[in-house]
């Protein structure tokens, strides 16, 4: 790890706690910077938080977490040793109903910065995005019905696209989330026999 990380990510996330630069920041209980260390090899990266996220603060932790836990279990992969965000850092919440709602453009637009900084700090060798949010971030134009479960060099990053686990809560086969998660394990071995 470089020797700085882990300060340079506990600064971060505090500034992340902090930010004001949508107006996502007025409507939430506190921002879910994301969390795992600094040295973390592998970066997984979801949409926005929801409300159990934006209660406690922490990534994935209410019914598209469990799923992530049980899913992350199958690959052999223990959660305090990946680190989790997403692509935008406080929950979307629908005005009408108070419901979580999917992040608008100008609200992933604002938040862009910080995992460019969060990249920067962890240098993770393996990013896996869950779900077409976090899939557009970094690979705009792909779809994940399309390329989930291949691997991309992109920006000299490797990307595996994966389903979001929220998919399984609405209907995407189990069996397809299990075959994709346990690509990450595949992935990540083949990426390390090649340096
Ligand atoms: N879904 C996400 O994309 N992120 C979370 O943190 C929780 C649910």
């Amino acid at each position: 790890m470089q020797p700085n990380a882990r300060r340079a990510l506990t600064h971060l996330h505090k500034e992340i706690l902090a930010c004001t630069r949508c107006p996502l920041s007025r409507t939430r209980v506190t921002a879910v910077p994301g969390e795992g260390p600094a040295d973390a090899e592998i970066m997984f990266v979801g949409e926005a938080p929801g409300r159990q996220e934006d209660a406690e603060g922490r990534p994935f932790v209410g019914a598209a977490g469990r799923l992530l836990g049980e899913l992350l279990a199958l690959t052999g992969l223990r959660r305090d040793r990946v680190y989790i965000t997403n692509v935008v850092k406080s929950r979307p919440t629908d005005r009408t109903d108070g419901s979580n709602r999917a992040p608008h453009p100008e609200e992933v637009a604002a938040c862009a910065p910080w995992l460019d900084q969060q990249l920067a700090i962890i240098q993770p060798r393996l990013i896996v995005t869950l779900g077409a949010y976090a899939l557009n971030t970094f690979l705009p134009g792909k779809k994940v019905s399309k390329v989930h479960g291949r691997v991309f060099r992109s920006n000299g990053r490797t990307i595996l696209p994966l389903f979001h686990p929220a998919a399984a809560l609405y209907g995407l086969r189990r069996e397809i989330l299990h075959r994709d998660f346990r690509r990450v394990q595949e992935v990540f071995a083949e990426i390390g026999l090649r340096q």
